[in-house]
């Protein structure tokens, strides 16, 4: 979900477009609160994109407060009555909040039993409770919010506006990320600093526990108790036009052509004229004195994690095992005696990356966080934090924030084997690898419209696909299944070739995609022979093939690299037919339907 608050200029304008550029972050419904300091109050609340919420809106509705929310359902389907910003049963507080309230069943019943509830939510159990808190006890409306999260447990960034005192936005954060943004004369509360980038550039960030009354003039930050707390206002430096779409129809197109500049950017930032890496030696010695690597992060960041392992083992040596975030919180894997964890995040807001991390605090487990935020939640609360470089990553598939983190783990691990004395690692010419990595990239981004002749060939008539491929390609057809079937709503799976005859071959049928990866020298014979496999079972081949190892008829051909980086180079492809199916059957591509980019519940 996304929120936008605004107080002392001009709210409409600037919440809405500030929940436009959030809609990534959920958008099954959305609202908005605008409050004219002068008796008028408007609410509008719809199903569907912002856009729905813009049309619904009469010309009137303008005011000096305001407050918007994007939403990602977690609790009560998406419809009108559970869009935000909630309310309480006097019309008198108006509330929009990220995050999930765990104990909402409990306050219900113990403290709110006697209040006619509008909404499944739990975010309408919050607004009732500071109303009922602040008649009950005649306490106003920052003394509610405090006295009522002293019973809330659970994750929450909201925004409270009083229609009694319009001039404060009251906030508060726990979990979900929340920042200030200042103005002169006005200030903005948001959940990601993009969505206002245009307004102010001069951010300080909530932490956990703290709580805020808001003016056009002032802020106050305090803790739940009560007790004052310092602010460290930074100046963000993010060109704005980074975040426009530009000349492309869709940001996951202009976000895959970014990819060759992402790596040719990461070469120069993170190597020296030598290729050396030029990495923090606090960075490295906290890595060298691992003796187990543990990787955790979600989606399309775990996939590069697993891409990740190849390259630790490779080329430092180092014993490396990935997790998902969401599995490892609850079910803390067995630990060597010196483990490093490393957090990979495109957002670095991912909750349930954030539960591995706040374990690994509480057990002294040196942390580093690999994220295109660098202010971020994952990248402030870890040991030590690297940038990815990649640039705002606004479609909701990930494309270039992969790459990256695949280039920067490349890079740590020559690094780090280079500081153990590994020798693959010293023998490890990352400098001219990127170079040909990112023309690789090209090349395939220049073929894009044979690809999208293939997807409409075989991908668009079909219900589902497969991705096969051998060692670094089996990772690589796990990401390469994601992104196809995030997009496009084909349900592909992706697979170890030799492992589809133990089961899974009785799927395929007549016609059945199968797109086979073929970069993986070791097993290059292997995989041919997994491919006659299907296709004696009907299926319809695609492969694609490093040049090496191509033959006459393989379907995509891609540059020469080194084995360890092809992956930079067969996602291309793999993230541009996820594209075409996408774009071609008409669909959203920016927007699957039910996702988000950043999911801060978990
Ligand atoms: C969400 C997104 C995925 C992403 C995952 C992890 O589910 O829809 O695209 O891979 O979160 O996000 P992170 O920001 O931690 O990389």
């Amino acid at each position: 979900c996304g929120i936008v608050g605004i107080v002392g200029k001009s709210a409409r304008e600037i919440v809405l477009n500030g929940l436009s550029k959030l809609e990534y972050r959920g958008y099954d419904s959305a609202g908005i609160y605008l409050n004219d300091q002068k008796g008028n109050e408007y609410i509008t609340k719809t199903v569907g994109r912002i856009q729905n919420l813009k049309d619904q809106m009469t010309s009137d509705e303008q005011g000096l407060v305001g407050i918007g929310h994007t939403r990602w359902a977690t609790h009560g389907k998406p419809t009108e009555n559970n869009a935000h910003p909630q309310y309480d049963e006097t019309d008198r507080f108006y509330l929009v909040h990220n995050g999930v309230i765990e104990n909402y069943q409990e306050i219900k019943s113990n403290y709110l039993s006697d209040v006619n509830f509008v909404s499944d939510t739990d975010t309408e159990v919050i607004v009732q409770l500071i109303s009922k808190i602040a008649r009950t006890e005649n306490v106003d409306a920052f003394t509610a919010l405090k006295k009522a999260l002293a019973k809330v447990k659970g994750s929450y960034a909201l925004l409270l506006v009083d229609n009694t005192k319009p001039d404060h936005i009251y906030v508060a954060k726990n979990k979900s990320p929340l920042m200030l943004g200042i103005g002169a004369g006005f200030n903005i509360i948001a959940s990601d600093a993009l969505s206002v980038l245009d307004q102010t550039k001069t951010f300080a960030d909530l932490q956990d526990g703290q709580v805020g009354d808001i003016t056009n003039d002032s802020y106050v930050i305090e803790s739940l108790a009560g007790e004052p707390a310092v602010v460290q206002p930074y100046t963000l430096k993010i060109d704005p036009n980074a975040t426009s779409k530009g000349t492309y129809e869709f940001y996951m197109l202009k976000e895959i052509c970014e990819q060759p500049g992402v790596l040719r950017h990461l070469e120069q930032f993170y190597l020296d004229q030598n290729g050396e890496p030029q990495i923090k030696a606090k960075i490295i010695d906290m890595l060298a004195a691992a003796d187990r690597l543990y990787i955790f992060a979600a989606g399309t960041s775990y996939h590069a994690g697993l891409v990740g392992k190849v390259l630790f083992e490779k080329f430092a040596g180092v014993p490396t095992e990935v997790g998902f975030a969401s599995e490892a919180g609850y079910h803390f894997p067995m630990m060597s005696k010196h483990p490093l964890f490393i957090f990979l995040s495109q957002s670095g807001e991912t909750a349930d990356s954030r539960v591995v991390l706040q374990e690994a605090i509480k057990r002294n487990i040196p942390s580093l966080t690999l994220t295109n935020v660098p202010n971020s939640t994952l990248a402030r609360e870890a040991t030590a934090s690297l940038s990815l470089e990649a640039g705002p990553e606004i479609a909701v598939a990930s494309t270039k924030a992969y790459t990256a983190q695949i280039a920067l783990e490349a890079i740590l691990a020559k690094a780090l084997g280079e500081k153990i004395g590994n020798e693959n690692a010293r023998a490890f010419d990352l400098k001219t690898a990127f170079a040909l990595a990112a023309e690789g990239a090209e090349q395939v981004i220049s073929s894009k419209e044979k690809i999208e002749q293939l997807a409409q060939k075989f991908l668009l008539p079909s219900r589902n696909a497969f991705y096969i491929g051998r060692g670094i390609d089996y990772p690589l057809a796990l990401e390469a299944a994601l992104k196809l079937k995030e997009v496009s709503y084909i349900q592909t799976e992706g697979f170890a070739a030799a492992e589809l005859k133990h089961g899974t071959i009785s799927l395929i049928e007549k016609g059945t995609p199968v797109i086979a990866l073929i970069n993986d020298p070791l097993t290059a014979d292997l995989m041919r022979g997994n491919i006659q496999e299907v296709i004696a079972r009907g299926a319809s081949v695609i492969t694609i093939a490093s040049k090496k190892l191509a033959v006459d008829d393989d379907d995509i051909v891609l540059p020469e690299i080194n084995y360890y980086l092809t992956p930079l180079v067969s996602v291309v492809v793999a993230q541009l037919f996820a594209y075409y199916a996408s774009k071609d059957k008409g669909l959203d591509v920016d927007k699957p339907r039910n996702l988000a980019k950043s999911v801060t519940v978990e």
